[in-house]
């Protein structure tokens, strides 16, 4: 295993000179107490941190004006990860710059604040491919671990639903108790937004408030960037994570009114905990280089008329007829690419429905199935479909 990640480490350093796309990187083994660490832990001294690229996520377009302005053009971010474990639970630190710190306020609701998430693969009875990056897909879930930067809040029901409960127009009336109540939030105090789903695809999201799962994350905004701590268990309910972790990064900028799908997002990343046998299959698929040739993936894609219905580089327009391809080559394994195009209904990227855009649907409902509407491309040969992944491995932004 050792000498195959060498080979596809040159590989991937041959291919684009400064960084392997894909990555699989080594959590130390600590006997350090983890569920408490933040970014000021000094168990950070003792990891081996790795550059991870993240890439704007592009397939599904917002219908915001003002967001589709400040993020036009995105560019790629690179982001530091470390990881350590003691056996029971693992950390991860993602360090990130961003020059212009948004913290959400709870009084205000109308500001977009920065964040992370670290995503994990889900437990599942038998294995198979990795999820869907955004967010899983049906019958592989994942677990999804959310922190932004807010101002504290005090709520002593831990529902972190207080926001909700008040109503800040009534200043005139209420306007003195509005008043000491905050002055009361600000003595007290102790609520930060941290929040954990398990989701089997974009929008099947479902926040897990039972506290069935123990984690602990934290974020600080250092030197024009943030420092955004995770530690959670190894294995719990959800997730089983032995030999090797998988995980992807994303991160928000409130500046870029940046939420939900408008994010910057890493490819699927294997952590392989040190002490422990490695996973072969996942370090394979998360850092599994193309091996076919991307210039005549090019030619093949004009030839099949992948352009009829995506976006595949900036110069052409969006359109609603299929996700936009400009930066699937950032996000995605060479495995789900070409999954992509022979069995387009494994995951269904979640688009229109033939309700919202009757011509343009990107899935039909058939006996409470999603099925695809992209051509199924399966009667290509082989070496076509190991060019087009190849070819579509290239299409990413310039990194920042
Ligand atoms: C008839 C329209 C159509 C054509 C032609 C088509 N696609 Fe698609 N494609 C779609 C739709 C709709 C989706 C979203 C639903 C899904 O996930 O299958 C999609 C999804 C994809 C995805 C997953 C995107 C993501 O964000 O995860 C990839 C990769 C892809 N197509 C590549 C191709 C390539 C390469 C070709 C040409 C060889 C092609 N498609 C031809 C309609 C099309």
């Amino acid at each position: 295993m050792k000498k195959l990640l060498t080979t596809i480490l040159s590989l991937g350093v041959a291919a684009s000179a400064a960084l392997a796309a894909d990555l699989s990187l080594t959590a130390t083994k600590v006997s350090d107490q983890l569920d408490a660490i933040n970014p000021d832990s000094a168990v950070w001294s003792k990891a081996k941190f790795a550059t991870v690229v993240l890439y704007p996520q592009t397939a599904i377009e917002f219908n915001d004006k003002e967001a589709n302005e400040a993020n036009k053009d995105p560019k790629g971010k690179k982001a530091q990860v470390a990881a350590v474990h003691n056996g029971k639970e693992i950390a991860l630190l993602v360090k990130w710059a961003d020059g212009t710190k948004n913290v959400q306020g709870i009084k205000c609701t109308d500001t977009y604040s920065d964040g992370f998430a670290i995503q994990f693969a889900g437990t599942t009875k038998k294995s198979q491919p990795l999820p869907y990056v955004g967010m899983g897909s049906v019958g592989r879930p994942v677990v999804v671990h959310l922190q932004k930067a807010t101002d504290k809040v005090y709520e002593p029901n831990g529902n972190k639903d207080v926001s909700t409960q008040i109503n800040r127009q009534q200043t005139g009336f209420f306007g003195k108790e509005l008043a000491e109540y905050d002055a009361k939030v600000a003595s007290l105090a102790n609520t930060d937004f941290e929040r954990v789903f398990v989701g089997e695809g974009f929008r099947s999201l479902t926040e897990i408030k039972d506290k069935s799962v123990k984690s602990n994350a934290a974020m600080k905004y250092d030197n024009k960037g943030w420092i955004g701590t995770l530690a959670r268990p190894l294995k719990d309910d959800y997730m089983n994570g032995a030999g090797t972790v998988a995980a992807t990064i994303a991160v928000w900028d409130g500046a870029k009114h940046g939420r939900n799908g408008l994010k910057l997002l890493s490819s699927w990343i294997a952590i392989n905990l040190e002490g422990q046998k490695a996973n072969a299959a996942v370090v394979a698929e998360a850092t599994e280089a193309p091996k076919g040739d991307a210039a005549k993936g090019k030619a093949a894609v004009e030839a099949n008329g992948c352009a009829g219905c995506h976006q595949i580089d900036k110069s052409m327009p969006a359109g609603y007829m299929a996700p936009s391809l400009v930066n699937v080559g950032g996000y995605s394994t060479a495995a789900y690419l070409r999954e992509s195009l022979i069995k387009p209904s494994a995951v269904v990227v979640p688009g229109f429905n033939r309700n919202a855009h009757s011509n343009t649907p990107w899935y039909n409902l058939e006996k409470g199935k999603r099925v695809s509407t992209m051509t199924d491309y399966s009667f290509l040969d082989k070496a076509t479909i190991e060019d087009i992944v190849a070819y579509l491995k290239t299409l990413k932004a310039e990194v920042e």
